[in-house]
């Protein structure tokens, strides 16, 4: 259950009897909005690529309330193979699902390349939160009035997209290039939301904060220094998965689509994260990449 305070009126929020599909939920801010969710009614299917991880991430959730049958799928989001499979697989076991949260995501010192040639934060963090939620689509409109939620940031902020070169191939900076990424996330979820109008499902992403979790620690060398250091300073992940939870679960945003939020509020991102033509072009790009007709 969850409370939330408006005009003086305490609300609460359930959420029995419905599904929330979430990726990054065996750590930080997604583990603790799982649980969060998981409290409120809801039953959860996780996407996890780590077996022991996702396996005791899913006992938590199951020691915490035995009549929900919470489930998990195994899989690795930098595959575009491994995308598409997931969400086929979550599509056959799932009937309805009320709310996706693509909130997986990591930042890399230096520069990998996916077996797919894809650039590894692009990949992570963007591809799959496209391909995913494309291929539960059918679920999610069935399953009306519906929700996605996308995990973005702040640091979207001074970033740009360079339409020729997604694959930050030119002048690798890993801070930089999850910036991109970031802005991929705010971008994305405004051309689904402007896709989607009329469908009973809403997109929106935003911010959670600077929040201690093992955000950045595989990073490697000076951007894991830099990030244990930073988190001295950071807020606990309870508070950085509230504003998860609101949009997952709250009636004041059941009507609303395409925003950016920080603190359970409507927010605003930059000018790049508020273009509809790099939106546009990223969507045919994101669907050229994954191999997905529209
Ligand atoms: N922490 C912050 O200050 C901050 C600020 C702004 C935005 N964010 C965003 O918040 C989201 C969650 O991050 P967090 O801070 O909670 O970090 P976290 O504790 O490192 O959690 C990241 C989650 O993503 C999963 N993941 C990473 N790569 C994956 C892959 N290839 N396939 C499947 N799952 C994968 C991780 O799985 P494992 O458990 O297997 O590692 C973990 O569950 C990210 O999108 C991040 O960009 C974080």
């Amino acid at each position: 259950m969850a409370h939330w305070a408006e005009h003086g009126i305490v609300r609460v929020t359930r959420m029995q009897g419905k599904v929330v599909v979430i990726t990054g939920g065996t750590s930080g801010i997604g583990e603790v909005a799982a649980e969060r969710l998981a409290g409120m009614g809801a039953r959860i299917v996780l996407v996890a690529r780590d077996r022991t991880r996702g396996e005791a991430a899913l006992s938590r959730l199951r020691s915490r309330n035995k009549s929900l049958a919470h489930f998990i799928h195994h899989g690795d989001l930098s595959r575009i193979s491994e995308m598409k499979r997931l969400a086929a697989e979550i599509a056959a076991a799932e009937p309805r699902i009320d709310v996706l949260i693509n909130n997986a995501g990591a930042m890399f010192g230096s520069r990998q390349v996916t077996p797919d040639n894809l650039e590894l934060t692009f990949a992570v963090n963007h591809m799959a939160y496209f391909a995913l939620t494309l291929g539960l689509s059918e679920r999610l409109f069935t399953s009306s009035p519906a929700r996605v939620v996308n995990t973005a940031s702040a640091a979207h902020r001074g970033n740009k997209l360079d339409f020729d070169d997604l694959q930050s191939t030119r002048g690798y900076s890993g801070f930089k290039v999850y910036g991109r990424s970031k802005l991929c996330n705010i971008l994305f979820t405004r051309e689904l939301s402007r896709r989607w109008s009329g469908k009973g499902v809403t997109a929106n992403c935003l911010h959670p904060g600077f929040v201690a979790t093992r955000f950045g620690d595989g990073s490697g060398g000076f951007l894991s220094l830099g990030t244990r250091v930073a988190k001295t300073f950071a807020i606990s992940p309870e508070k950085g998965a509230e504003t998860i939870v609101y949009l997952a679960s709250s009636p004041e945003v059941a009507n609303v689509s395409g925003g950016y939020f920080y603190q359970c509020r409507p927010a605003t991102p930059t000018a790049e994260a508020r273009d509809d033509a790099t939106a546009q072009r990223l969507w045919l790009e994101s669907a050229k990449l994954a191999g997905i007709e529209e």
